[in-house]
């Protein structure tokens, strides 16, 4: 729908251009830049930290929204603020005291956002509802862009949404994000669609185009 907000992941822009290609994602249409932060230790892949995003800051002043895969990620909250992260979402699986990683995010003045892996249940969550802005189920197992898209997370959309209730929270979905599969997460509850593959296949001249395919069909 128009009110669903598209989230590019920046893992399938061109590296090597990296602030042309978020200014020119943002003319085409995107509401906010989704960051993919791996660590090659909680997942199989390794792609930026703090300095490349906060080069990239002054290109936009879209939000910035920033998944961390990796583990620890306590020590590194603060240089995620400070590079200029609107959104920290820290996955579950990877944070011993998610409660404490929760309040140091909002603490350094983001909106605080927790990560399920497509296998984690969505009990994790029950008693740090009060110190979520955001749900991130990722509907591929993360650490690379281009996956299939997991349908048996549909399910758990509709779930979480049922569970947070009248609560302002964000449900944002990761991973095989296309204008087929859009609808499904759309239709169970999804506010947020990240998409990489979806978004930035064509080139420059698509990418517009793209966005408003995932936009419609949401
Ligand atoms: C996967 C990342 C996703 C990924 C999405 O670990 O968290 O954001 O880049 O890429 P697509 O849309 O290509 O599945
Ligand atoms: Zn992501």
């Amino acid at each position: 729908s128009q009110k669903t907000i598209i989230a590019p992941s920046v893992l399938s822009a061109d590296f090597s251009r990296l602030g042309e290609e978020v200014e020119t994602i943002c003319q085409a249409g995107a509401d906010w830049i989704h960051l993919d932060v791996m660590d090659g230790h909680f997942v199989p892949n390794i792609t930026f930290g703090p300095p490349v995003i906060k080069a990239i800051r002054n290109r936009t002043d879209k939000v910035f929204d920033c998944h961390l895969m990796i583990a620890p990620a306590d020590p590194f909250l603060g240089a995620f603020a400070d590079a200029g992260c609107d959104i920290i979402t820290v996955h579950a699986e990877a944070t011993t005291h998610l409660d404490r990683s929760l309040q140091a995010i909002r603490d350094l003045g983001c909106k605080a956002g927790v990560s399920l892996n497509p296998s984690t249940p969505e009990t994790v969550i029950e008693y740090v509802l009060d110190r979520l802005d955001l749900i991130l189920l990722m509907t591929v197992n993360p650490g690379f862009g281009g996956q299939a898209f997991i349908p048996s997370v549909v399910e758990k959309v509709a779930r979480v949404r049922a569970m947070i209730g009248p609560r302002p929270i964000l449900i944002e979905i990761d991973g095989g994000v296309t204008p087929e599969t859009a609808p499904l997460v759309a239709r169970a509850g999804a506010d947020v669609l990240v998409a990489g593959s979806a978004v930035f296949r064509g080139g420059p001249e698509a990418y517009a185009g793209n966005i408003g395919a995932l936009r419609a069909a949401a």
